[in-house]
């Protein structure tokens, strides 16, 4: 057997490779790799993945075959010292082994940009949704439906939709692994991804990029959902957003910073019973005003002042076990005087109320 099978190297490699294919290419086919198909891209987007997976397996198998083969044919025998014989090389195969792999490559290229050029193609009236990421949770607006502002993005099904992604601080990369397609939220641009969700449903956003210490937690959702249903909370949020105004104008200052607390983000890392939030991030918040008391004494300073201090600059007191750095430093920012203390006096309301 072996001796005819040194005799017939190539007979034996061509045997071995292509019952190997075979079976590669059937297991490769049957594995299940991905979600369920949520963006008319995901179709497109799976068929190029068979077909990469089908044109890398003769690749990969032919060779493995080569090396196995010749491992096992021409090992040397026991006590068998002597070299084997002087080769320089082979310009026919060296030509086909350089001219086969750059058609297959270019041929692949070819279909990548064709399956991308359709996909990223322009759409006609998109809804347009403005994606912010930041350490960590992500942000979406509708600014073409009222200024809607949400932590969680909803869409209507049968609609294009070009998201603009943007960052307010490090790199993230907003991802929906059933509509297939990512981006990179990058400082100082406006990246685009442009899609139309196909499917009714509820999936995860999360961010791909890794952007620090929360990066495993920055994770929200999304919700695929009938044009009416879309129009419906369209209608609710705007609603609420007016409720939100119209509740701190008229002295419900809970109402309104509860509202803060969630469309700010807050929620993203701090547990708090009353916005039903419960990420361990950053510091819980449930015993805030006792803390606050506490820790504002030693630091001289009012609960107020402790809590108002610590949203404008996180690192002016880290609570025992956590880490300085992790919670953005600009909310001061991002929130109005008012806001800050709206917030400040719901925080410490919520936290200094009796418990059941
Ligand atoms: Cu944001 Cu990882």
């Amino acid at each position: 057997m072996r001796r005819l099978l040194r005799r017939r190297p190539a007979l034996g490699m061509a045997l071995l490779s292509s019952v190997s294919t075979a079976v590669g290419i059937v297991i490769v086919l049957a594995i299940d790799w991905f979600p369920v198909q949520a963006s008319t891209a995901a179709p497109q987007i799976d068929t190029l993945w068979d077909v990469l997976m089908i044109a890398s397996v003769p690749v990969f198998v032919l060779v493995m075959a080569v090396a196995l083969y010749s491992v096992f044919a021409f090992r040397a025998q026991p006590g068998d010292l002597s070299d084997g014989e002087p080769i320089h090389g082979n310009t026919r195969l060296e030509v086909i082994w350089v001219t086969i792999p750059f058609i297959m490559v270019s041929a692949l290229a070819v279909y990548g940009w064709i399956v991308l050029d359709d996909i990223e193609a322009k759409q006609t009236d998109p809804l347009i949704v403005n994606v912010t990421g930041q350490q960590f949770a992500w942000r979406f607006d509708y600014p073409d439906e009222g200024e809607v502002k949400s932590t969680q993005l909803v869409l209507p099904k049968d609609r294009d939709v070009e998201f603009r992604v943007n960052t307010d601080d490090v790199l993230h990369d907003f991802w929906v692994p059933e509509f297939r397609l990512k981006t990179d939220a990058v400082p100082g641009l406006t990246t685009k991804i442009r899609l139309k969700p196909s499917r009714i449903g509820e999936y995860d956003v999360v961010c791909a990029e890794l952007c620090g210490i929360g990066h495993s937690t920055m994770r929200s959702g999304v919700r695929v959902v009938t044009p009416e249903d879309f129009d419906a909370w369209i209608a609710s949020e705007q609603q609420s957003e007016t409720d939100g105004g119209a509740a701190a104008a008229g002295g419900d200052e809970a109402a309104a910073g509860k509202q803060l607390f969630t469309e700010t983000g807050c929620n993203a890392c701090h547990t708090l019973a009353d916005a039903e939030s419960a990420s361990a991030i950053g510091p819980g918040l449930d015993d805030l005003a006792a803390n606050a008391e506490t820790r504002g004494t030693q630091n001289e300073q009012s609960p107020e002042e402790y809590v108002k201090t610590s949203i404008e600059d996180p690192g002016a007191f880290i609570v025992p076990d956590f880490n300085d750095g992790v919670m953005p430093g600009d909310y001061g920012e991002q929130l109005s005087p008012e806001e800050l203390d709206t917030l400040v006096k719901y925080l410490l309301g919520v936290s200094g109320e009796e418990k059941p």
